[in-house]
């Protein structure tokens, strides 16, 4: 497939999208500060990997991939709430985030707690206002529950309390393996799961696509971690260094920088094949797996 179609594919899907959460932060009635806080990080840029993601499941599974704009809008929100929560001086400490000052740094700590908190519980009034007429009342349930699952205790938050019980910690490779998919891939994989549910796809097909989402998932905070250590700041948008000033354990930190690259390419060789026994039409979940091998932000 040519990049250009993919290209194409992703300016228009990040054009819906931005379009999307923008009407849904017009229909917000609350403090006017809150609503600059929240429209701040949502619209500061950030690539857009998971509604993407979505996406592509959706059309690789031959459904109209636009039907899923208000469900990716929901995760993206989830997202950007842990973004400001993970930049916390009580987490990461972060100054910079997407280009731009951290969301604390601009409206302070209890804004922009705030802020999250607003982001996370919208984000779920939007998955329930979904359209009766497009979504069965299964499909809205099924991914209520997978996103609440996914970002919850036993997903995002629980791999982020992990994660900080891991700084200056001797982590194991097994250790950090668990850390890395529930504070980041539990959420990709929910992408790629509602992408499923959205699609109508039966069980086994789900169960692939899930060997897939796994190793994704555990290749984006691979590469992550070794653009901490090798990224340039202007372009990633973010701090370099964080990690090692917060004494986390990292691939790099426990298998040196050659060996964090073997591992992400042995989770993006898995994805690969993952995608390969699904079958079917799955580009753009192709263009998107070589991305996150190969990102620079
Ligand atoms: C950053 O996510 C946080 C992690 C889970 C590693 P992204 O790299 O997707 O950040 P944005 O959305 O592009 O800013
Ligand atoms: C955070 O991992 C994952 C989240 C749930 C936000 P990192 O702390 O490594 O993410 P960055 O590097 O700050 O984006
Ligand atoms: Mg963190
Ligand atoms: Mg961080
Ligand atoms: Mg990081």
């Amino acid at each position: 497939m040519k990049c250009l179609e993919f290209d194409q594919f992703s300016l228009k899907a990040k054009k819906i999208l931005e379009a999307e959460l923008s009407t849904i932060m017009d229909e917000i009635k609350c403090p006017g500060i809150l609503k600059e806080a929240m429209h701040y990080s949502l619209q500061a840029g950030g690539k857009r990997i998971r509604p993407l993601l979505l996406f592509a499941t959706m059309d690789s599974l031959e459904a109209d991939w636009q039907k899923g704009v208000k469900v990716a809008a929901a995760i993206e929100m989830i997202h950007t709430y842990s973004l400001i929560h993970d930049d916390l001086p009580s987490m990461d400490d972060d100054d910079l985030r997407r280009g731009k000052p951290t969301n604390h740094k601009v409206f302070g700590e209890a804004i922009a707690i705030l802020a999250g908190d607003a982001l996370l519980t919208q984000s779920f009034r939007v998955l329930s206002a979904l359209d009766s007429a497009l979504f069965s009342d299964r499909q809205k349930l099924e991914i209520i529950a997978c996103l609440s699952q996914s970002a919850g205790a036993e997903g995002m938050v629980g791999g982020q309390v992990a994660d900080l019980l891991g700084e200056e910690q001797q982590v194991s490779l097994e250790e950090l393996e668990s850390i890395h998919i529930h504070k980041t891939g539990k959420l990709l994989a929910a992408c790629v799961e509602a992408g499923c549910i959205l699609a109508d796809a039966n069980e086994p097909i789900r169960q692939l696509f899930r060997s897939f989402s796994y190793h994704l998932g555990l290749s984006f905070q691979i590469r992550d971690d070794i653009l901490d250590q090798v990224g340039d700041e202007q372009t990633i948008g973010k701090p370099v260094g964080s990690d090692l000033s917060n004494k986390k354990s990292t691939y790099p930190s426990i298998l040196t920088l050659k060996g964090a690259e073997e591992k992400l390419s042995y989770h993006i060789d898995a994805a690969k094949s993952a995608l390969q026994k699904i079958g079917g039409n799955p580009h753009y979940l192709n263009m998107i797996t070589d991305l996150v091998a190969t990102r620079d932000h």
